[in-house]
């Protein structure tokens, strides 16, 4: 279990654990952590209240402001989603990585007919057929652990990242269209790369050509990935193919109110988001996941024993995910404890207010998905790590805006039914032949960029389970 101190007076909502580097919000906000950690950044505050304000950049800058309470939370993304759109800096800095005009950061109607035409690809009765390939994927990287021996440090965000870019180039694209995934992967990297620095110039009205560090990089990789996602379709409507996968569903996808559908442009940056958000993310929570149950072992064991009983010998199947209910709440706390999405930003048309909050236009107002899951107003003993506060029954007596790692309102994360099958059936198939520990002396760091990275990865110790353990004998193994 992960445990937290209050003995130094600090705030109690950060990790005091040896395994994990520790960070406190900074007394000051400062530039340096904007691009190192901007956790750091955000107010003390908003780990125990539900309102708290970060002075803007300039003295005649509006403040920033941190919601942090599930009802001014729901009434933002939900009651007055039309009143606001995402922050201007923060779409700024999007922008530099993907087009304008695609699902992820258009506004308005060109947001709605498109999150119209592409809501059936990712309709849960749709996305059950790719649970094969959620398996294959996860297979494959299990007997390589397997066939490899014991393992001592294996960076698993490293290789959570290479899996989920294969199951969602699978699900995704289907057919194997020929493009070079290893270079793909590496320009998403630098891609990425720029963002804190593309945010950072934006909140200081830097113009959009202002080189940072990575600056160049980041703008070649971009050009290869739009180059390669106009390929990618230029070649499927080429080659006509249907089958069942994501792409195929957005090619045929028309808005059901004005059967508009989409442009090969809009589909390129699309499929570019598509693959970005998708794999990115959920190999963020899949490396966590796995590092929290290595700290876990009586968990780990759990897991183990619920795979057993329900899939027995059998690769996990579309059945299958819904009754490993105690595998989705493993995710579930993961995702809680190291959102991949750990903020959310938001701007008012207008000048307004929130609650009893007056909200000026001019300020950019952040959802803070990490401090509202350490919020200690609104979990019992928030750093520590507890898979069963999300069993059924205490989960549905929660108000719904307290977890939001997939965000909520009409911008809800489409790809949110599709990650969480996906992180259950890879995270099950890789626990019932495999068991992770930590590696001494090694401690965790976040390195927050768009998405919540673990800095410098994640390396765990990998070993083969024998029958007797996967079959449900307990391994013995205390938490660290
Ligand atoms: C653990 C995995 C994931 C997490 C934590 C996550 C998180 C989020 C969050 C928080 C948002 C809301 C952003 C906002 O309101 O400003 C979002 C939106 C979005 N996500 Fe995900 N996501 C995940 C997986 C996926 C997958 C698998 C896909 C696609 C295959 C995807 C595609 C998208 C898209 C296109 C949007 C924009 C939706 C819209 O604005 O209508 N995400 N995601």
């Amino acid at each position: 279990m992960l445990c937290d101190s209050t003995a130094s007076g600090k705030a109690a909502t950060m990790f005091h654990d040896p395994d994990f580097t520790p960070f406190e919000p900074a007394e000051r906000p400062s530039y340096a952590n904007s691009v190192s950690n901007y956790l750091k950044n955000w107010p003390a505050a908003s780990y125990r209240e539900g309102f708290s304000t970060l002075p803007g950049v300039w003295k005649s800058s509006p403040p920033t402001v941190f919601l942090t309470d599930p009802a001014l939370i729901q009434e933002l993304l939900v009651e007055r989603a039309d009143q606001f759109t995402r922050a201007r800096i923060s779409a700024r800095a999007f922008s530099a990585l993907m087009d304008p005009a695609s699902l992820f950061l258009a506004e308005g109607t060109d947001w709605r007919w498109q999150r119209r035409a592409a809501a059936p690809a990712f309709r849960h009765e749709n996305l059950l057929a790719f649970v094969p390939i959620f398996a294959a994927c996860a297979t494959a990287r299990a007997l390589e652990w397997r066939t490899a021996g014991a393992l001592d440090a294996v960076d698993v965000h490293k290789a959570m990242t290479r899996t989920t870019f294969d199951v969602i180039c699978e699900a995704v694209l289907g057919d194997p269209v020929a493009f070079d995934r290893d270079a793909f992967l590496a320009a998403l990297t630098d891609a990425f790369g720029g963002f804190s620095w593309q945010a950072l110039f934006a909140a200081f009205g830097l113009p959009r050509w202002a080189p940072h560090p990575g600056y160049y990089r980041m703008r070649a990789a971009v050009m290869h990935l739009n180059s390669e996602a106009a390929r990618i379709i230029a070649a499927r409507r080429a080659a006509g193919s249907g089958g069942r996968n994501v792409l195929a569903l957005l090619l045929s996808a028309r808005d059901p109110e004005t059967g508009r559908v989409m442009t090969d442009s809009e589909l390129a940056s699309n499929l570019f988001t598509f693959i970005a958000a998708g794999h990115e993310t959920a190999a963020i929570a899949l490396a966590w996941s796995l590092w929290l149950i290595a700290k876990d072992q009586t968990t780990q064991e759990r897991l183990r024993q619920e795979v057993a009983d329900v899939a027995g010998a059998h690769e996990i199947g579309p059945d299958d995910v819904d009754k490993l209910v105690f595998t989705q709440q493993v995710v579930q706390e993961a995702l809680r404890l190291f959102p991949p999405a750990p903020g959310l930003t938001r701007q008012a048309k207008e000048d307004t207010q929130i609650g009893p909050y007056p909200i000026s236009k001019k300020s950019s107002v952040f959802v803070a998905i990490w401090s509202l899951h350490r919020n200690e107003r609104l979990w019992e003993e928030p750093t520590a790590f507890d898979p069963d506060r999300f069993a059924p029954e205490k989960a549905k007596a929660r108000h719904r805006f307290v977890y939001l790692p997939f965000g909520g309102g009409p911008r809800v994360c489409i790809g949110m039914s599709f990650a969480m099958l996906e992180i259950t059936t890879i995270l099950a198939t890789l626990v019932r032949e495999l068991r992770f520990t930590t590696v001494p002396g090694f401690r965790a760091d976040v390195a927050p960029n768009v998405t919540l990275r673990p800095k410098g990865g994640l390396p765990l110790k990998i070993e083969r389970v024998g029958r007797s353990a996967s079959s449900g004998r307990a391994a013995g193994h205390s938490p660290t």
